[in-house]
């Protein structure tokens, strides 16, 4: 049984992340976000998603704040961007994320994207960060198979969680039998592929069936296939949408989704951010 507030997936580190997520990328004034978070509360979601990249960690921590929640209530997952990586910047700029939240530790942190010069160096700054309570989880985003064993090379501790972009698109399942093999539990953004899969037919079809929306049947086969899920919508009646997810599919209907990956990216490739140091 699926319901919003309750269903965590469990970490290897010991702590419990709601399987369901709110992601925040592009929204950014007050009234909006205001909106959005007062809806998707609501309506059950716990975790909300954010980066330093995307400049509204003040703007979600005031409206998390007008909620009146208590902070054991709510999961809050925040990334390091590329320009703030290495040990110093990593531990610096995660302190004054805190500080613009108005918060006194982020249940999960994330390198937003793996990058070749200050790898090491980053990972460090996360173990230390855990340490010093200031991070629950840490973890890692849009890292690919080989940089989750470059990183077994040298880190103390491994991450629990890799945020990568998967849908009906661009399935990923070596990737994801990969981390399931690591106990790294994998999330995915932008999981309705920015709206791009949302019109294939054949989603379409086992939407019409089961009467549902095809984003509601996209969400159930991640959870069927254990992947925690972060999307994203400024609207309160999708964001409702979103959130129920107490159904079934059928094998079969789970199999017709899997055959629609097409390796399809609506996002940066990894590899190349590695190698250039910044997304492109
Ligand atoms: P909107 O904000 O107007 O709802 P992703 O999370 O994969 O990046 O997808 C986000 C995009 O999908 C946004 O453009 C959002 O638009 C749209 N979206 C989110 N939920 C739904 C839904 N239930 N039905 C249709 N479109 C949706």
């Amino acid at each position: 049984m699926f319901n919003p507030e309750k269903t965590m997936i469990e970490l290897a580190d010991g702590n419990k992340m709601p399987m369901l997520g709110f992601g925040t990328y592009l929204i950014n004034d007050q009234e909006n976000m205001d909106k959005v978070i007062k809806a998707a509360f609501e309506n059950g979601y716990r975790l909300f998603d954010t980066a330093q990249l995307y400049r509204n960690e003040a703007v979600l921590g005031n409206s998390l704040k007008k909620l009146g929640i208590p902070r054991r209530q709510i999961f809050i997952t925040d990334k390091v961007t590329e320009m703030n990586q290495g040990y110093d910047l990593t531990i610096q700029s995660t302190e004054f994320s805190l500080q613009q939240m108005g918060l006194e530790y982020f249940d999960l942190l994330l390198v937003h994207w793996p990058i070749a010069k200050k790898f090491y160096d980053t990972w460090r700054a996360f173990e230390e960060l855990k340490k010093r309570g200031e991070v629950k989880s840490i973890g890692v985003s849009n890292f690919t198979q080989s940089h989750l064993e470059l990183l077994k090379q040298k880190a103390n501790e491994m991450p629990v969680v890799n945020q990568i972009e998967t849908h009906p698109f661009l399935r990923q399942q070596p990737m994801i039998e990969f981390d399931q093999k690591n106990k790294i539990v994998t999330q995915a953004w932008s999981p309705l592929g920015r709206g791009a899969v949302l019109n294939n037919p054949m989603l379409e079809k086992i939407a019409k069936h089961n009467n549902k929306s095809v984003a509601q049947i996209i969400l159930v086969w991640d959870i069927a296939r254990k992947v925690a899920i972060i999307p994203k919508s400024s609207n309160p009646s999708r964001i409702k949408e979103n959130s129920q997810l107490d159904f079934k599919l059928s094998e079969d209907e789970l199999g017709m989704i899997d055959l629609l990956d097409k390796r399809q990216r609506t996002g940066n490739e990894p590899e190349l951010v590695y190698e250039l140091g910044k997304q492109y």
